[in-house]
């Protein structure tokens, strides 16, 4: 699409002088461009690709998710540092934290070639049930902002770009694509936009549009096709100079999303933009101004990357420098290791079970590990997010390093997922005889024009390139060894029939399309499953024949592609045999560690979750274990709330969180306390359903509306005065913590004029807390010290109380230390709806302190008046 410059081409800058231009020529010299070259660089080159103008010297840029590492574009093999879900690391409080892990992240996508990173997600957790909870950093518009800042700060101090997403009012998975968020206008300033806003102060360079529709101004359209939201609120507004990128499919309309104020569609090369919107700008629906706008964005992101050489005519190589080498490298698993374990919230410790002493008299000589996470920890949650690690920690492996003398057994306890392991490569043999599944490609006569052999069912989610392939056709013998009872699961995603042992088993002619991708049915298709007994009077083992039609599904940019979901469970012993089993074990222990949690099939992009239960019988498990051995350990591998009916009886429990590659390794620091849990919980952690304030996000007719208003998480707890199980900021770590001295800074005076050039802008300090904070436990410990305000005189239109700054200090036992906190200007104002703008109410504030959202300390107060 773009012309090769010639020396009288005066786009072209001649190449036999080349001339360091600035980002103003390049932008100059991209205007100058035919429309054709200009739109072509407004939607992507393919599902991870930007395109490239050699022209201007400006390479390809390459985005990739994000937030749990960096996936890179797939082609190149490589397993990437997979870090704890966000909601974990946010349970640190730290921004030295965030920051490294920016700088980790940096690292990565350098390594993988990545110029932007599709990450933070600053939505917040509105809901306990919402798919992308552990996505998101924390139920708290501040504490979001302030992590998304520390994170991106670090990030793009590398040269690599964040893309902060989702933009806006897209905090509920179910009909993703479809609903419509109603948020008030005062609500969306204080609350939703909040992270956002803090972001883009921080200068992020580009931002991701959403797929749901928002109400803004009354305008109630699509995010990326909303012009009071893209134009208005964040480029006018807000000062945003990036690029806003549509998210994966999200685009709808041509002039709409033009004229809106988008800049990219991803992926690409197809979309609704290319010729279409050309044309929209020949017929004059669209103003070639509007077209300049984005092209100069993305020609500035690509200055901020390093993908425009600025010299015009000669592109840059990427630039490698500044890479990990290694994704299992020593300082990155130490680093994963640390974040995991930090995050770990000690939700109960009675009797200081915990740490448990590693050698000396206390130390067990014998430990019972139990549970289906215990085995198959969940380290990550599912959707686009996903990363390959280049290993995982198991638990049973790092506790056996963690305690040489003790002997430490693993019990299963039951399987807690509906669906059985996948199909080992050790029993799957094609029709020929060789070890595999052999599939066909077929034309749409049926005819087989391709086959070729996978070793076994990790693989099967296969690209088609070639056209003419209509249908695949996967078969294999299915060797089933030993007596009792082999399960076989099939999951095709789309049309399909399924036979075994040439049996029709299931069949359907229903196509599918991109929408698999958009709603992650792709991941968790219904199984179709057949029990095979085999007695003891049948031959050693016998081959089944399992055959599978299935349907090429178009994904558009995200290309042709067959998935289908091939599982097997061997016989073995019953889910009550094996709870007894695990008892047993906990009883002849001398201490008990229960890991329950959610798996692949609970927590993912894509749907929302039914239920805030743990899966299966895992609270019984607890329960008989707790019964068996009083020194029971239950820790909780988990990204978003689950309940806990037992939480109270069981002498320790730890929030696990969804913990990364560094799984097992974080587990046994905490254990031994060779690295303090000092994680606070960054949302609320509910009693019983009955209690959430938001139980869901389903959309009514359409719309969701966020009818709590600012009273969103730990603030609607409040409002409602419901007792959750562990409130927002909770977490006891290993040490003691007392508060005294609690004082506020305003310069010279406790009082502070709503004009005083202190407080001039949004983010500068209004105030400072000082208090003294000892630790008077006996190991060393990390406070998260919390500073709540409220209003000066609290109605229905104010939270109760309100985070309103925050601050970690690590210390010694028996030291004390005095701690400050600056408060911003904006966490004391409102956004007054009617005049559209911040309003500053007078009155006395009181501002309290303490270690959770109800564990608060001490109270000083902070006057602001007229001058
Ligand atoms: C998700 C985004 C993600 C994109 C690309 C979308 O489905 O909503 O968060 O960055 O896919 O994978």
């Amino acid at each position: 699409m773009t012309s090769t410059p010639t020396a009288t081409d005066d786009r072209s800058i001649p190449a036999a002088e080349p001339t360091t231009i600035g980002l103003d020529d390049a932008i100059a010299i991209a205007h100058s461009l035919p429309l054709a070259d200009k739109v072509a660089l407004l939607t992507g080159a393919g599902t991870w690709t930007l395109t490239a103008l050699p022209e201007l010297g400006l390479r390809t840029i390459t985005v990739s998710d994000g937030p749990i590492g960096v996936r890179g574009t797939g082609e190149d093999g490589l397993a990437s540092a997979q870090m704890p879900a966000p909601s974990a690391t946010a349970a640190t409080w730290d921004e030295r934290l965030q920051a490294d892990l920016g700088r980790l992240m940096a690292a990565e996508a350098r390594r993988k070639g990545v110029d932007v990173v599709l990450a933070p997600v600053v939505n917040l957790q509105r809901s306990p049930v919402g798919g992308r909870h552990f996505e998101c950093l924390a139920e708290d518009p501040l504490l979001t902002g302030r992590l998304a800042v520390a994170f991106i700060d670090a990030l793009q101090a590398r040269g690599v770009a964040g893309c902060v997403k989702h933009f806006l009012g897209n905090e509920t998975e179910t009909d993703r694509t479809e609903y419509l968020s109603r948020i008030d206008e005062r609500t969306l300033r204080e609350v939703y936009l909040a992270p956002f806003e803090a972001v883009v102060d921080a200068g992020v360079w580009t931002i991701m549009a959403a797929y749901n529709a928002i109400a803004v101004e009354g305008v109630e359209e699509t995010a990326t096709a909303n012009r009071p939201l893209l134009t208005g609120l964040l480029k006018d507004d807000l000062g945003f100079d990036g690029v806003v990128i549509s998210d994966w499919l999200a685009t709808k309309h041509t002039e709409e999303s033009a004229n809106a104020g988008l800049d990219l569609v991803m992926p690409g090369p197809l979309g609704p933009w290319g010729a279409a919107l050309v044309a929209a700008v020949e017929d004059g629906r669209v103003a070639e101004s509007v077209i300049d706008d984005k092209v100069a964005r993305i020609v500035r992101l690509a200055e901020r990357v390093g993908a425009l050489s600025g010299l015009a005519g000669e592109v840059l190589p990427f630039d490698r420098a500044g890479a990990t080498a290694d994704p299992a490298a020593d300082e990155v698993t130490a680093l994963l290791r640390e974040a995991a374990a930090r995050s770990t919230v000690v939700l109960r410790n009675q009797g200081a079970l915990l740490p448990i002493a590693v050698d000396g008299e206390d130390a067990p000589s014998r430990i019972a590990l139990i549970g289906h996470n215990a085995v198959e920890p969940f380290t990550q949650g599912g959707g686009s997010a996903f990363v390959t690690a280049p290993h995982v920690s198991l638990p049973i492996d790092a506790l056996r390093a963690a305690f040489p003398s003790a002997e430490v057994e693993l019990h299963r306890g039951g399987a807690t997922t509906r669906t059985a392991p996948l199909v080992p490569a050790t029993i799957v043999t094609t029709p020929e005889g060789e070890p595999g599944i052999r599939i066909d490609h077929l034309d749409a006569d049926g005819a087989v024009i391709g086959t070729y052999v996978l070793p076994d069912a990790e693989a099967l989610w296969f690209p088609i390139d070639d056209a003419r392939v209509a249908s695949v056709r996967l078969r294999t013998d299915l060797v089933l060894d030993g007596a009792g009872r082999h399960v076989i699961e099939v999951g095709p995603v789309g049309a399909h029939r399924v036979e075994v042992d040439g049996e029709v088993r299931g069949e359907s002619a229903e196509h599918v399309g991109r929408e698999v991708i958009l709603n992650s049915s792709y991941a968790n298709p219904p199984m179709i499953a057949t029990a095979i007994e085999v007695t003891d009077a049948s031959p050693a083992s016998r081959a089944v024949r399992v055959e599978a039609d299935l349907q090429v599904i178009d994904g558009e940019s995200y290309g042709r592609f067959v998935r289908v979901h091939f599982r097997y469970r061997a016989p073995g012993l019953t889910v009550e045999e094996e709870i007894a089993q695990a008892v047993a074990a906990a009883a002849a222990a001398d201490v008990a560690v229960v890991v329950v949690g959610t798996n692949p099939e609970t927590e993912s992009e894509g749907w929302d979750r039914p239920t805030l239960a743990l899966p299966a019988h895992q609270d019984d498990l607890v329960r008989r274990v707790l019964a068996a051995n009083p020194r029971t350990v239950v820790v909780v591998n988990a990204g978003a709330p689950v309940i806990l009916p037992w939480l109270d009886e069981a002498p320790a429990v730890l929030w696990w969180w969804l913990p990364g590659q560094e799984a097992g390794a974080s587990l046994a620091a905490v254990l031994t306390g060779a690295i303090e849990p000092s994680g606070r919980l960054p949302w609320t952690l509910p009693a019983s359903e009955a209690d959430v304030p938001v139980p869901d996000g389903i959309p009514v007719d359409g719309a969701i509306t966020y009818a709590e208003g600012v009273h969103v998480g730990h603030r609607g707890w409040d409002r409602l005065e419901r007792t959750p199980a562990r409130e927002f900021g909770y977490g006891l770590g290993y040490a003691e913590w007392t508060y005294a001295d609690a004082r506020v800074k305003l310069g010279a005076s406790d009082r502070l004029g709503a004009s005083d050039p202190l407080g001039a802008s949004t983010d500068s300090v209004f105030a400072t807390l000082h208090v003294t904070v000892r630790n008077t436990g006996a190991r060393p410990g990390r406070e998260v010290v919390q500073a709540y305000l409220s209003a000066p005189e609290p109605g229905a239109d104010r939270p109760v109380r309100w985070l309103a700054g925050f601050a970690v200090v690590d210390l010694e036992p028996g030291v004390q230390a005095e701690v400050s906190i600056p408060i911003a200007r904006r966490a004391f104002e409102v956004w007054d709806a009617e005049h559209h703008d911040w309003d500053l109410p007078r009155g006395s504030y009181t501002l309290r302190v303490g270690r959770s959202s109800r564990d608060l300390r001490l109270a000083t107060s902070v006057v602001v008046e007229d001058e």
